[in-house]
C-alpha cells in the first residue's frame, strides 16, 4: 500500500505564485478571439477583452502573463502597436500561419488585459531583430513616469500613468527562432542589451530573464552563464540577471515530424506523455546545478516559460495555429509537472504554460462565442491553493513502478504545501491508466482534521467539447475516511486529487 508521510514541521521553500503562470504569444486564435475580441464585437467584452475568458482566468487565479511571444517576440517592433488603430501597420506574421496582424492589440491593450486579470506582466522584448534603442525605448513607454519623449507618447497615446512590468525577457529562443545565435555571442548580447531595461520606478526593479536554454542542451547554459558572469562586472552584478529561461515540450508521438493526435491515443501514447513530461525532474536538476556553480544561494530564477504538450493540429485546421484539443492526458502532464515545480521551488522561480488559449496545451478553446474550460485548466484551478505556500516535506513510499518500453513511471506523485492559515493542500496524480491504488496519507500532528477534497477523472482521452463542455469538470471526492489523524482513500486509475487539510 502506497503511503504518504507529511512533515507539517519541516518546510523546504516557498512556492512563487508565478509557477502558476502562462503565455499568450500573437499566434493563431490565442491573442485574437482567444483573448481580444476589440471593442465593437458582439461578444460581450470589457474594452475589447472577453468577459468570459477574463472570469475564468481569474477564478483560475492567473498570476502571471508573457507576451508577445515566443518566436513573435523577435520580430514584434512595439511601435507598430501604439497609437490610433487605424494607423496602425498591418504585417504578415510569418512565423505563424502567414495571417495579417493589424497590431490592434499592443501595449497598451496588454496592460490593460493584465489589469482586468489582476496579474503580474512579463513582457518579452526583441533582441533577434529589434535595435538596443528599440528596446530601451519601450521600457522607457512602459514604466517612466516623468517628462521623456517615450513618456511623453505614452500619455499622447492615452496613458497618463506609467504601468508596471514586472518581468521583462531580453529576447526568446535566441538559439533557434530568436535569431540562430551561439550562446557566447547571445551572451555578450544579453550583458548589452539587459543595460538599457532601465529601472525607473521607486517600486521593485523589473526582474531580468535572460534567455536560457532548450531542454537539456546544458552547453547554453554553461557558456551563457560564463559569458554574463564573466568580468569585467560589478561584483554585485549577478551575472546581470534574475532569471534565466528554460523551455521543455512534451512530444508525445515518435518525432517532431510525427506528434500524435491530441485525442486519439493509446495506452503507450498515455505513458509516453508522462514519461517525457517526468523529464522535467532532471532537466531543472541538470540546468540548476550549472546555476549552482554561479549562484550556489539560488538568487536567480530558472524560468520554464514555456512547457506542456505539443501534439499535431486538431484535423482541417490552419497547421501554422497549432490549435490542439486537451484530454484527461494533457490534464495529468500538467498535474505532474506542478508537483515537480513546486518541489523545486528553491530554483523555479516562475513558469508559464504554453499556450493560454486555442494554442498548444491551453487552459481554454474558443469557437467564436462559445468557450470552453480544458481538463488542464482544472488542474490549474484544483491547484491553485499552492500558490504563496510554503512547500511541506512529503515522503511517498510503496508506489508501483509502471515500466511502458524505455519509461519507468511511478504510479503516483505528489507535492504538499501550506498556506498562512494552517491549511494544507495535497495534490496526488494517479498517473496509471488503468489501476486504483490505496493510499494512506500520515500527518504528523495526530489530531481530528477536517477535510475537503476534489478530483479530476476520466477515460485516458477524455475531453470537453463545444457540444459537450463538461465532460471533464472537477468533483467533490467523498471516499477520504479518517481515523485517528491517518487519512486513507482509493485514487481511482487516471485521476488527480486535491485534498484540503485543517
Ligand atoms: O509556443 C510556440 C513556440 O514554441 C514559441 O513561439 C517558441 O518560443 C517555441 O519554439
Amino acid at each position: 500500500m502506497a503511503k504518504l508521510v507529511i512533515n507539517e514541521n519541516k518546510t523546504e521553500g516557498h512556492i512563487n505564485p508565478e509557477i502558476y503562470g502562462h503565455f499568450s504569444e500573437h499566434l493563431g486564435r490565442c491573442i485574437y478571439e482567444g483573448l481580444y475580441v476589440k471593442e465593437d464585437s458582439g461578444i460581450p467584452n470589457v474594452n475589447g477583452m472577453r468577459t468570459d475568458v477574463v472570469e475564468a482566468l481569474k477564478e483560475m487565479q492567473i498570476p502571471v502573463l508573457r507576451w508577445p511571444g515566443g518566436c513573435f517576440a523577435d520580430e514584434y517592433h512595439w511601435k507598430d502597436g501604439i497609437g490610433p488603430k487605424e494607423n496602425r501597420k498591418k504585417m504578415i506574421n510569418t512565423h505563424w500561419g502567414g495571417v495579417v496582424e493589424d497590431n490592434s492589440f499592443g501595449t497598451h491593450e496588454f496592460f490593460e488585459l493584465c489589469r482586468q486579470l489582476g496579474c503580474k506582466t512579463y513582457v518579452n522584448g526583441n533582441v533577434g531583430s529589434g535595435t538596443v534603442q528599440e528596446m530601451s525605448e519601450w521600457v522607457e513607454y512602459m514604466t517612466f513616469e516623468g517628462v521623456s519623449p517615450m513618456a511623453d507618447l505614452r500619455k499622447k497615446n492615452g496613458h497618463e500613468k506609467a504601468w508596471k512590468v514586472d518581468y521583462f525577457g531580453v529576447g526568446n529562443e535566441n538559439w533557434g527562432c530568436g535569431g540562430n545565435m551561439t550562446p557566447e555571442y547571445y551572451g555578450n548580447l544579453y550583458r548589452r542589451y539587459q543595460t538599457y531595461v532601465r529601472h525607473y520606478q521607486d517600486s521593485a526593479p523589473i526582474q531580468k530573464i535572460c534567455g536560457g536554454p532548450n531542454a537539456g542542451d546544458d552547453n547554453w547554459t554553461k557558456k551563457v552563464l560564463e559569458t554574463c558572469f564573466a568580468s569585467p562586472a560589478p561584483e554585485d552584478a549577478h551575472g546581470f540577471m534574475d532569471g534565466l529561461s528554460m523551455h521543455y515540450y512534451t512530444v508525445p508521438g515518435e518525432s517532431w515530424m510525427n506528434k500524435g493526435s491530441a485525442t486519439e491515443f493509446t495506452t503507450d501514447g498515455w505513458y509516453q506523455a508522462l514519461g517525457k513530461a517526468l523529464h522535467m525532474d532532471d532537466l531543472i536538476k541538470k540546468h540548476g546545478a550549472i546555476l549552482d556553480q554561479y549562484d550556489p544561494e539560488k538568487k536567480i530564477g530558472l524560468i520554464v516559460d514555456e512547457w506542456g504538450n505539443w501534439h499535431e493540429v486538431e484535423p482541417g485546421t490552419n497547421p501554422g495555429f497549432l490549435y490542439q484539443q486537451n484530454t484527461m492526458r494533457d490534464a495529468l502532464v500538467a498535474a505532474v509537472t506542478l508537483n515537480i515545480f513546486n518541489k523545486h521551488c528553491d530554483r523555479v522561480k516562475m513558469a508559464c504554460i504554453a499556450q493560454l488559449i486555442n494554442v498548444l496545451q491551453s487552459v481554454i478553446l474558443t469557437e467564436g462565442e462559445k468557450m470552453i474550460l480544458t481538463p488542464t485548466y482544472h488542474i490549474f484551478h484544483m491547484y491553485k491553493y499552492h500558490q504563496d505556500a510554503e512547500l511541506l516535506h512529503s515522503d511517498l513510499t510503496g508506489v508501483d513502478t509502471i515500466q511502458n518500453g524505455e519509461f519507468s513511471i511511478p504510479a503516483l506523485q505528489e507535492s504538499v504545501s501550506v498556506q498562512k492559515d494552517g491549511t494544507i493542500t495535497v495534490t496526488l496524480a494517479n498517473l496509471s491508466a488503468e489501476q486504483s491504488y490505496p493510499v494512506e496519507i500520515a500527518l504528523t500532528e495526530k489530531k481530528n482534521r477536517t477535510v475537503s477534497a476534489k478530483i479530476l477523472t476520466g477515460a485516458m482521452n477524455a475531453h470537453n467539447t463545444f457540444e459537450e463542455p463538461d465532460a471533464v469538470k472537477e468533483e467533490s471526492f467523498e471516499g477520504v475516511a479518517e481515523k485517528d489523524g491517518t487519512l486513507s482513500l482509493e485514487i481511482p486509475a487516471c485521476s488527480v486529487i486535491c485534498l484540503r487539510i485543517s
